[in-house]
């Protein structure tokens, strides 16, 4: 196998055959058009979008990244005596891959990574970087939206999968979205395969708070780049200092809702539509669920998975959830 072994596209991506303008054009206008505004947050992730993510990940009050990766170098070597030799590592919303690289170096023998993001330059920059550090490795890198329906081709039938979904991106869905992606990782990854699943934990809500309203307002600017993509690539004319990035926590729910609320009555022309906003008037991005371990697990019951061990850090910050797909006779 070549050092750079890189295969691109190797595998249908979700939304392909819909250009990722296309897309972002469709769902803001639909999405602002509504009577409550929002904006799916799959479109917060652009080249600049996965930069500031990343500045997100390295923010003092932003304790996910830093404890999922604390918890996965512990767990590694739990997780690779479940692998059998030859298993296919498939990541759902890679990113940069950096936690990946933990994994990588405990699973040896692997078929191959495949990478499925929805952000091009973070799919590029990830599989460039591995290439070059993991000889051997055959990369497939899927650029393409992981809630619509995604397929492993014909070769990887019979080889046995292994999952990863980090980050606790599955709380940036709502429940029932994220029953359905996780039964359709299920079916992508198939019979007897495992699925490892970062979920972030509830905690005091000051400590939530800070995490998506830092001091150094990386995360407003995170927020605020959705609007601005809108006017680098749908030509709009928003105007960002009249947006106010505003986090807050329902404990109901368990959730951080991360809104754009406006400072002003105002009218955006957006792709031949004025769109009127009062001030005051939030547009919702994101939603960031928290979990309690028994509440996810449930969750992936309900997706066909079967839960087995659960790794977290000593201060119950973050959780690593092993999920098993039944065999048929199971
Ligand atoms: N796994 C990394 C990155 C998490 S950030 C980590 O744990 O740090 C969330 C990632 O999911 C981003 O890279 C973003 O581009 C990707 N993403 C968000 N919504 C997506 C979707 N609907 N389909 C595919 N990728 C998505
Ligand atoms: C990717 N996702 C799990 C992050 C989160 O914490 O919900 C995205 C993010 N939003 C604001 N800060 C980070």
């Amino acid at each position: 196998m070549s050092k750079r072994a890189l295969k691109t596209s190797a595998i249908t991506g979700g939304g392909a055959g819909e250009p990722a303008d296309l897309d972002f054009a469709r769902s803001l206008l639909a999405g602002l058009r509504a009577e409550r505004k929002s904006i799916p947050c799959r479109f917060l992730y652009d080249r600049r979008g996965s930069e500031l993510f990343e500045q997100i990940t390295r923010l003092a009050e932003y304790y996910p990244t830093r404890t999922e990766t604390k918890i996965l170098r512990a767990c590694a070597g739990d997780i690779r005596e479940a692998t059998a030799p030859g298993s296919l590592l498939v990541e759902f919303g890679s990113g940069s891959s950096t936690k990946t690289e933990i994994l990588l170096s405990a699973l040896d023998r692997l078929k191959g990574y495949v990478a499925i993001d929805i952000s091009p330059s973070a799919l590029a920059e990830a599989s460039s970087r591995l290439s070059g550090r993991f000889a051997g490795l055959t990369i497939y890198t899927v650029e393409g939206d992981f809630s619509r329906d995604l397929e492993l081709p014909g070769e990887f039938g019979t080889v046995p999968k292994i999952g990863f979904f980090p980050g606790s991106t599955i709380g940036n869905l709502v429940p029932d979205e994220a029953v359905h992606l996780l039964a359709n990782m299920g079916r992508i990854l198939g019979q007897g395969s495992r699925l490892i699943v970062g979920a972030d934990l509830r905690k005091d809500r000051e400590v939530l708070l800070a995490a998506y309203n830092d001091a150094q307002g990386v995360t407003a600017a995170f927020n605020l780049n959705i609007l601005a993509r809108a006017n680098r690539d749908l030509n709009t004319k928003f105007d960002l200092s009249l947006f106010e990035h505003v986090a807050s926590y329902d404990s109901e729910r368990g959730r951080i809702d991360m809104n754009l609320v406006s400072r002003s009555d105002q009218v955006v022309r957006v792709l031949s539509h004025d769109i009127a906003f009062a001030k005051g008037e939030a547009i919702h991005t994101e939603h960031s669920h928290k979990y309690e371990i028994e509440g996810f697990q449930l969750l992936a019951q309900r997706a066909g998975w079967v839960p087995a061990r659960v790794w977290t850090d000593a201060d119950q910050l973050f959780s690593i959830h092993e999920l098993h797909q039944p065999q048929a006779a199971d």
